[in-house]
Order: C-alpha cells, then sequence, then structure tokens
C-alpha cells in the first residue's frame, strides 16, 4: 500500500467554477497537511492511544505549530503540516495505519454544464400535488441528520423549528459563536452548527458555518427542512416544501469552502466530532474525482464512514457526477449507502414556436423571460452567422468571439452544444451580441434544466433541433419565439436515471454491487442562500429556493428516509436501516415500465442499485440484511489488510478474531449485503455465496418463498427456497448458487426476491466474468 498516494479531494462544484488550478502529484512530495490515520480511538489495552499521544508530542516538540487537527473522538490520528520526509518516518511507526497527503485539487473534467457544479448534491421538493398534513411521517420525532458540506443560511424559512419538540436530551454537538454566525442562529431544528478549515497558509479563512455558497443549506433543507408553503423559483414549481424527514433535527458541519475546497482532514475532523456529537445519519454530497480511486485507508470518507458506522451511524454519500462512464461510482466503501440520480416527474418547459404554422417544439430551460408569444423573431443557425476569418465550425456552437455581431442583432440563435462551453455561457455570449434568444441543440442538457435568468433560452434534442434547422433552412424569413418556462408536472417517463449519475461496477471494493439505490437528483428545488445576488436574475431579488441537479441533490432524499426509518425503529443499525431501504426500493416509472436510463434504455444495477427509492417502504421491510462487524472484519480480510492492520483499525474486533485462513477478494460477495456482485465469474467452477435474513416485522406470516429472476445463459439456485421465522429477531440463511455452461459474454443481472405475501425483500444482483470489470 502506498501511503503517499495522492488524494484529490473536491465538491464538483469547485471544480466546474475551475477556482482552481490543478498542481497533481507533485503535491504528495512537497511538505503540507498530511493525514496521519491511526485507526480506532482505543484499544482495549490502550496502547494505540499511547501510540498517538507519543508521536503528537514528540512531533510538536520539533514542530510547534504543524498541528491542523487532532482526531480523538470517533477515531485516532491528527492531520500536521510536515515535510514529505516525516510522512514518510511517521508512516512506519507503530499504531501507524496511513499516512496521506490532504489535496485539495481541481478536478479535469471536460464537461462544465452548470448543474456540474452541484457535483455530489440532491430533495425533497415542493410537491403541488400532496396532501402533506396527511402524511404521518410530518409526526415523527426525527433523528439527528449530520451534513458534512458548505454550512448552512440558518435564516431560512426551511429551518425553522415551529411544533418540534426539545432538543434531544443525549445531543453533546455546539453550536459555534463565529464570524456571521451567533449561538441563537440555531433552534431546535438547527441543533449544531461546527465549521472546519484546514490550514496550508496560503489561503483565505473564513472560519463560520455560514453557507456562502448554497449548496449546503440546499442539501440539509432537502434531509430535513420544516414544511414550508408557497415556495418556488420565481413563481415555477410553486408548492409546499419539506425535507425527507421533517421531523429530524440538523447538525450542521462545514468542511466545504469556495477557497480550499472540502479537505480531507477537515471531513475527518468532522466525523470525528460528530461521531462524538451524536448524529444518527450523516449526509456527504461530496467525493474524490471518479479517477483518483483511493485506497480505503487513504480515503477520509472510508475512514471517517466506518469508524461512524461502527458507532450505529447510517452513513450516506452521493455516487458522483462522472456518469454515464462505467465504473465511475465513488464512496463505495461496503459500509456506506450510495446513492444515484434519478429524474422526477416535474420538467421545466420552455418551448420553441416555429413559423406560421405556430409549430410547437419542446424545450427545457429556466428562463423568467417575457417575449412577445408569436413567432415575430427571426431565427438563425450561428454556423451561418461566423465573423470574417472564424471558421462556421467554430460558430455553430455560439464560441466566444466566433460571430457577427451585425447577422446576430435581433435574431434568436440556433447554437449546437460541441465544445467546452455550457448552456449559460453560450448564452451570455449571444446576449451580448444583441441576440434577442437561444435555442441550444443538446441531448445531455435537455435532461437537465438549465438556468438562464430572464434571457429567452431553451434547450432542444438533437432529433428537435434537425426540424429546427430544416424549418430554417427552407424559407427565406424564418421566424420564431421562445415561450415562457412552465413546470408542468407528471412528466412521463420518471424517474428515469440521468447520464451524469456515476456508474458502477465499482472497482473499490470488487464485489460490492455499487450504487446502491437511486433518488432525485435533477431539477431539485430546496432552500437557498438568503443574499446570493449573483443567482439573481437581471431585475429580481435573490432567490429563497433554487433549483439545481447533481447527486449530492439525490444523497439528502436518502438521508432524510434514513433518519425517518431510525426515528421508527430506533433499535436497528446503520446495515438494517440500508437493508430496508434497498430491499424495498422500485423497478418501475409512472408509465408502469421498467425504469431506464434517460437515453431508454432499460437500467441495471450498475445505474441505479437496487432501483428508485421508496419512502414508505423502508418503514416495513419485512426481513433485512444485517452487515455485522464481524462481515466488515471479513471484508478488510478478503481485501487484503493483514489481521495487525485491522485490529488498529478498529478495536471492535471481537475476542478469537482470526482472518479466515482462505482470504480472497471474490469471498467478498460472500459478506451478508443486501445485493450481491460477483466478479472473475469462471463458468466451470461457478460460485456459491450466503446470505441470512433477520426478522423485523411484527407479522405473524412467518414464511417467505424465493423467487428468482435469473438473466439469460446464467443458472441460480437458492437453498432452500422457504425460510421459516418463528421468533422476533430470528435469523435464517440460504445459499444462492450460480452457474453457467457457456462464458458469459458481458455483464448480466438479475434479482432474488422473498415473500411471505405480505412483504417483498428484493436483491438485485450482478455477475461479471472478467476480473477487474
Ligand atoms: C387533498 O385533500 C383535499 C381535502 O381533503 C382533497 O379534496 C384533495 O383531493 C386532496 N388532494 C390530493 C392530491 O390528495
Ligand atoms: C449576532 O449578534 C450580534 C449582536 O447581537 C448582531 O449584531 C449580529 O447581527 C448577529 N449576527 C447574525 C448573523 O445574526
Ligand atoms: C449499536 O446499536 C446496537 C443495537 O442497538 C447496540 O447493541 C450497540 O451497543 C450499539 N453500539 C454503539 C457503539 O453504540
Ligand atoms: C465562414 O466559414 C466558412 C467555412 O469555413 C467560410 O467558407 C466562410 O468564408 C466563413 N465566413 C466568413 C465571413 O469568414
Ligand atoms: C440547408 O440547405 C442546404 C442547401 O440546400 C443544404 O446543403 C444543407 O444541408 C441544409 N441544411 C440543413 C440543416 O438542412
Ligand atoms: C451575504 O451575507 C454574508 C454573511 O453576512 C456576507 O458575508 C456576504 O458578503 C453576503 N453576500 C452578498 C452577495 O451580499
Ligand atoms: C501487516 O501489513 C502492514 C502494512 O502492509 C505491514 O507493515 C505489517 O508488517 C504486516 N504485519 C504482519 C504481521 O504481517
Ligand atoms: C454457506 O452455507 C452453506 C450451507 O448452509 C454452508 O455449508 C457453508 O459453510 C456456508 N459458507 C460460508 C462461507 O459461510
Ligand atoms: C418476527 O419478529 C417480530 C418482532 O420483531 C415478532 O412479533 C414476530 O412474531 C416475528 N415473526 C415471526 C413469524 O416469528
Amino acid at each position: 500500500m502506498n501511503a503517499l498516494i495522492t488524494f484529490i479531494f473536491s465538491l464538483s462544484f469547485f471544480s466546474a467554477v475551475s477556482l482552481l488550478t490543478e498542481t497533481g502529484a507533485a503535491a504528495a512530495e512537497k511538505d503540507g497537511v498530511y493525514i496521519v490515520y491511526m485507526g480506532a480511538a482505543a484499544s482495549r489495552k490502550g496502547s494505540l492511544k499511547d501510540d498517538h499521544a507519543q508521536l503528537l508530542s514528540s512531533l510538536l516538540k520539533r514542530k510547534t505549530n504543524a498541528l491542523v487537527h487532532n482526531y480523538k473522538h470517533g477515531f485516532s490520528g491528527f492531520a500536521a503540516v510536515l515535510s514529505a520526509e516525516e510522512a514518510h518516518s511517521i508512516a512506519e511507526r507503530p499504531g501507524v495505519v496511513s499516512v496521506f497527503p490532504d489535496s485539495v485539487l481541481e478536478l479535469h473534467t471536460t464537461r462544465s454544464w452548470d448543474f456540474l457544479k452541484y457535483q455530489t448534491s440532491v430533495v425533497i421538493d415542493s410537491n403541488p400535488n400532496s396532501n402533506s398534513s396527511s402524511t404521518t411521517s410530518d409526526h415523527d420525532s426525527g433523528a439527528i441528520i449530520g451534513v458534512l458540506d458548505t454550512g448552512i443560511w440558518p435564516e431560512s424559512e426551511s429551518f425553522n423549528d415551529k411544533d418540534m419538540g426539545p432538543i434531544p436530551p443525549g445531543w453533546k454537538g455546539t453550536c459555534a459563536q463565529a464570524q456571521d454566525f451567533n449561538t441563537s442562529n440555531c433552534n431546535r431544528k438547527i441543533i449544531g452548527a461546527r465549521s472546519y478549515e484546514a490550514d496550508d497558509s496560503s489561503v483565505i479563512k473564513y472560519h463560520s458555518p455560514r453557507d456562502m455558497i448554497g449548496h449546503g443549506t440546499h442539501v440539509a433543507s432537502t434531509a430535513a427542512g420544516s414544511e414550508v408553503q408557497g415556495v418556488s423559483y420565481y413563481g415555477l414549481a410553486e408548492g409546499t416544501a419539506k425535507g425527507g424527514s421533517p421531523g429530524s433535527r440538523l447538525a450542521i458541519y462545514r468542511v466545504c469552502s469556495s477557497h480550499n475546497g472540502c479537505r480531507g482532514s477537515s471531513i475527518l475532523a468532522a466525523f470525528d466530532d460528530a461521531i462524538a456529537d451524536g448524529v444518527e445519519v450523516l449526509s456527504l454530497s461530496l467525493g474524490a474525482p471518479s479517477f483518483l480511486k483511493p485506497e480505503l485507508t487513504n480515503d477520509p470518507i472510508a475512514i471517517g464512514a466506518f469508524h461512524a458506522v461502527q458507532h450505529n451511524i447510517t452513513v450516506v454519500c452521493s455516487a458522483g457526477n462522472d456518469g454515464p462512464t462505467r465504473g465511475s461510482v465513488v464512496n463505495a466503501a461496503p459500509w456506506i449507502l450510495t446513492v444515484a440520480a434519478s429524474t422526477i416527474d416535474r420538467d421545466f418547459e420552455s418551448n420553441v414556436v416555429l413559423g406560421e404554422d405556430k409549430v410547437i417544439i419542446k424545450g427545457e430551460g429556466i428562463n423568467l423571460a417575457n417575449i412577445q408569444k408569436s413567432p415575430v423573431y427571426p431565427i438563425i443557425y450561428a454556423k451561418s452567422a461566423n465573423k470574417t476569418g472564424v471558421d462556421e465550425d467554430e460558430s455553430r456552437s455560439c464560441n466566444p468571439d466566433s460571430m457577427d455581431q451585425e447577422i446576430i442583432k435581433g435574431k434568436i440563435v440556433v447554437c449546437d452544444q460541441d465544445g467546452p462551453y455550457s448552456p449559460t455561457e453560450k448564452k451570455d455570449v449571444v446576449k451580448n451580441l444583441g441576440g434577442i434568444g437561444v435555442v441550444l441543440i443538446d441531448d445531455e442538457s435537455r435532461a437537465v434544466a438549465s438556468t438562464f435568468g430572464t434571457f429567452p433560452a431553451t434547450v432542444i434534442s438533437s432529433k428537435d433541433g434537425a426540424k429546427v434547422l430544416s424549418y430554417i433552412n427552407s424559407t427565406k424569413n424564418p421566424a420564431a419565439t421562445i415561450l415562457p418556462t412552465t413546470s408542468p408536472t407528471e412528466y412521463k417517463p420518471a424517474p428515469t436515471i440521468t447520464y451524469f449519475s456515476s456508474r458502477g461496477p465499482s472497482t473499490i471494493p470488487k464485489n460490492i454491487l455499487k450504487p446502491d439505490i437511486a433518488a432525485p437528483g435533477v431539477n431539485i428545488l430546496a432552500a437557498w442562500l438568503g443574499n446570493d445576488t449573483a443567482e439573481a436574475p437581471e431585475g429580481k431579488d435573490p432567490p429563497q429556493y433554487n433549483v439545481i441537479s447533481g447527486t449530492s441533490m439525490a444523497c439528502p432524499h436518502v438521508s432524510g428516509i434514513a433518519a425517518t426509518v431510525k426515528s421508527r425503529n430506533s433499535k436497528w443499525g446503520p446495515s438494517a436501516i440500508r437493508s430496508a431501504i434497498m430491499t424495498t426500493a422500485t423497478q418501475t416509472n409512472n408509465l408502469k415500465a421498467p425504469i431506464t436510463t434517460d437515453k431508454g434504455a432499460a437500467a441495471t444495477p450498475y445505474d441505479f442499485g437496487a432501483g428508485e427509492v421508496s419512502t414508505t417502504g423502508p418503514l416495513e421491510p419485512g426481513l433485512v440484511y444485517e452487515t455485522t462487524t464481524i462481515d466488515y472484519l471479513n471484508f478488510l480480510c478478503y481485501y487484503g489488510y493483514n489481521i495487525s492492520t485491522i485490529q488498529i483499525i478498529t478495536n471492535t474486533i471481537p475476542d478469537g478474531f482470526t482472518c479466515p485462513e482462505e482470504s480472497s477478494i471474490d469471498l467478498i460477495s460472500n459478506i451478508n449485503y443486501p445485493s450481491i456482485a460477483i466478479s472473475n465469474f469462471n463458468e466451470k467452477a461457478g460460485r456459491k455465496v450466503n446470505r441470512t435474513l433477520t426478522n423485523v416485522s411484527k407479522d405473524d406470516k412467518t414464511v417467505y418463498t424465493v423467487s428468482i429472476d435469473a438473466p439469460a445463459g446464467l443458472d441460480v439456485q437458492v437453498v432452500p427456497d422457504k425460510l421459516q421465522f418463528t421468533n422476533n429477531g430470528q435469523k435464517s440463511s440460504y445459499q444462492v448458487s450460480f452457474s453457467s455452461t457457456n462464458p458469459l459474454k458481458k455483464d448480466v443481472f438479475g434479482f432474488i426476491t422473498w415473500s411471505n405475501g405480505k412483504y417483498k425483500v428484493r436483491s438485485p444482483f450482478a455477475v461479471s466474468s472478467k476480473s477487474g470489470n
């Protein structure tokens, strides 16, 4: 294991706005902040604690100001300014699991659409059709959700604490008194607020839980916002906003800033505090870029989440926005609940009307413009507006400095969406040249509404684009208009899995199926900063609620549901909650057809894990797959860590635990996870995996029978095919055998469902033949 693997950590927000420049691997060898990870906080013998204290005091003797963070509640270690040499030498010390640089680098992405700003983020959203007061979950006392993000705008109406009971007596967190933030900004909804800044001495510091970006406020209100009526985005998507678990409390940990990004050292400090504070669910809408694939022991989220889960905290993370590339999922450790993003049934429509026949072309985009509704404006294809000396290949995409102002002025301009510029950048180009409006042809952005302010702008599909271009070609004086945006619901099909959502299979670790679940992450309306004048369309007040997209928006939907499940079943551990969420997921859309990707292909578990999250199913799953500490220890053994390293990582090793004699990556398939992934499948040998179910229902229907949906070419047998539960909390096991007569040509998928006539407990599986897939 290379202790000095470069680790890049950022919220996609930062990559998109390109505040930081790439410094790359060189950073790893320089002096800087390193994270020294020393496993669990206290061992039975206390020796680890001694190692920690010794190491720190010897370091501080030499360098008094070196310490950045000291981790001691949930786990042991510290972040400090070290030379590469010191880092190497500390890595050799007893009790040290890993030492790795605390880098915040730029994500190098070719995709810079605006929604990607909100990398890993999601919601509850306003719903015009819901009779919210009739939903029982409103009356739950809820749980405590910790949010690691960009902070909070506490004055938002979504964080009012009307009707909330007193702060739970076990709560040990604090509300910071800081710049722009008073202790009085906390209430019975926001019960904690802390801020972390890692200091590498080179950047501006803003040490406050106050959100200056919006992402954290959006995410927090999605997870646990109070009910607020009459919320909209300038009249669009109007309805009642409320979080996934409106009865839950929020504990805010600000770990990201626009200057510093999201530092691993800050994230670990927040985990360390959250564990001691007493949160019950942690929501992280952030992660490493997918190309990094950090080792588990060099990944702050994997490390922090491991210890949080050991303390019975459910950790929910976004899967990343690097889809649809295969294998792009991040935050894929088996103790994390990993969330993909889906669309909802609300559209933001801004349609184009063409010519005398008033042909309507459907467009997507949010603009608050108000031009004439009849097609009276000349429309032109940007390709034919290239300025002297510039190739039409430049101008057709409406790139900056490519079009002739005299031609553009007073016209609606049609642009192709090739090249590096985002829809809003192109809108600005056309606007600045005196254009009247812009129609972008782009299949990807068509799915995710861009925000265009008050300028008439919309995005259409390439299929419709061909129609528009051929109309322009067919007449001497082509004319059009762009209609104001409306937000119709019951858009079909929904949900679909959006293209940007990161995809499985997981490569670290192999043999765990990821992502786990999908939730709404496209065009989500939730709370925002109160004073974001930069986001305000011309002549409008800053938005109090904003519409953004990302797996960041999907994650807190699931965090909210996890909190509701926890509040109804206080004895359930994180794995029971995760199982309940996964086994009750749905796989059909609002056309009663299988859920697809936004390109129309049937969604596979690599797209959406167990499926689209259900808000009611997880409250009563019937049976759950509990993943025990022993499962996680076995996982670490199979993954390749030796028992001495595992002993340092966790202090919960039961007496007598040793790594199984046969340890292989393939055996990871055997840990008691609610889904099954098998890689390196060999048709000659076949494969067997075991699973154990635990009865959690009050029902006396005791017999569950299995049904199997196996893909062509794969034989799947389950033994036994009936399970009987006669006691509360009783466990029953079964074995699944996979075999085939011919080699698999591609990855195949299916599912296994246990049912007692009332509950359906469904697990997806994925089988791939080549290792590394
Ligand atoms: C909401 O409640 C009202 C009054 O009970 C009822 O008339 C209406 O149909 C309900 N709407 C929905 C969407 O259930
Ligand atoms: C914090 O309290 C001070 C003193 O009461 C007040 O002037 C300030 O506006 C408050 N700040 C916030 C962010 O509420
Ligand atoms: C986690 O929850 C289980 C079940 O409620 C309990 O037995 C265990 O002691 C808890 N562990 C911690 C660290 O709180
Ligand atoms: C526009 O681009 C085309 C194709 O490259 C070129 O032939 C034409 O001269 C360009 N127009 C102007 C005004 O430069
Ligand atoms: C427009 O018409 C010209 C000439 O007839 C043709 O070459 C071109 O391909 C047409 N373009 C489109 C987009 O239909
Ligand atoms: C918004 O409010 C914060 C906190 O008071 C302040 O620091 C920031 O400058 C304000 N931003 C704008 C755009 O006014
Ligand atoms: C366990 O692995 C660590 C890290 O690779 C190594 O330093 C250590 O010597 C190993 N211990 C044993 C007992 O093999
Ligand atoms: C799986 O279950 C079978 C049948 O109950 C049992 O023989 C086998 O030892 C189990 N394997 C593992 C790895 O637990
Ligand atoms: C399952 O456990 C519940 C309690 O969790 C118990 O009430 C119920 O009777 C059990 N079911 C069976 C069939 O034993």
